[in-house]
């Protein structure tokens, strides 16, 4: 068994810049999918068009195994195998982000969590009661689809290359997500929290599905964004 460090150690020390704990409950929107779905994709027009939050969960891991904290191994470890990181790292490094904005004025998108039932029930222990979770936004792909676009978001990232992002990996990924993700999209299904959108069809026509499922759930507009009906990519 692996050691996890996680901020709980620290609990009954004071920690001098932490931030008070709201006292409204937080606004957010799970967006699921599996790899290569689309939904940094989604998620970043959200942003650029709406006052959203966008956090990626595996982008926070990204950044936190390679800040080399003393969790930046078991991280890298568990990404290169494409399975899913214990969620006292992954909910915490939600949190901290979260914490660094007004709740009150705030809706986040939680993009790539909860992936198993180990999120699942992390969240519930750490933001359960803080955070009010609308609905889950599942981007429906067939596997081939998520694949090829991998494989193209390999080709052309350059520098950039993430390190999880191989052929071998990805293969693990996708697995990773029939076998333990979608069992939890599922459970969201019955619960009847799930608004599932077609994701193989062009970026700009999920876009607009995407719009559409948030409905009256989408923040203020942001100024300079153009109004909704110029914006779907539609003749
Ligand atoms: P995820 O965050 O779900 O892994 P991304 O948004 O990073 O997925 O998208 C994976 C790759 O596929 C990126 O290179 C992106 O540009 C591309 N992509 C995203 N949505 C679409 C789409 N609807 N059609 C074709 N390519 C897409
Ligand atoms: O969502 P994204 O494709 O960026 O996730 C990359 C990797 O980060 C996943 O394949 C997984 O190894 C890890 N991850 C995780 N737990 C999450 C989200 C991502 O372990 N909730
Ligand atoms: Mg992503």
């Amino acid at each position: 068994t692996v050691k996890i460090s996680t901020k709980f150690e620290s609990k009954s020390e004071p920690v001098p810049d932490m931030p008070t704990e709201p006292s409204v409950k937080a606004e957010c929107f799970f967006v699921l999918g599996g790899p290569g779905s689309g939904k940094g994709t989604q998620c970043s027009n959200l942003v650029r068009d709406f006052n959203f939050v966008h956090l990626s969960a595996g982008d926070l891991l990204r950044i936190e195994r390679n800040s080399g904290s003393k969790n930046a191994k078991l991280i890298e470890d568990i990404c290169k195998a494409g399975k899913i990181v214990p969620v006292e790292i992954t909910v915490n490094l939600i949190k901290d982000e979260m914490l660094k904005y007004d709740w009150e004025k705030t809706k986040f998108l939680i993009d790539g969590f909860p992936r198993n039932q180990d999120n699942v029930d992390g969240w519930e222990r750490v933001l359960g009661d803080q955070a009010n979770v609308k609905f889950m936004l599942f981007l429906d792909c067939d596997e081939d689809t998520m694949l090829k676009r991998i494989m193209k978001r390999i080709d052309n990232s350059g520098d950039e290359k993430r390190y999880d992002d191989t052929e071998e990996i990805a293969r693990k990924r996708i697995k990773t997500n029939k076998d333990t993700c979608m069992p939890i999209v599922e459970h969201f299904e019955k619960k009847g929290l799930v608004k599932n959108i077609d994701a193989s069809a062009q970026p700009n026509e999920v876009y607009a599905k995407v719009r559409e499922a948030f409905g009256d759930a989408l923040p203020v507009l942001k100024s300079e964004a153009e109004p909704i009906a110029e914006t779907t990519g539609l003749p």
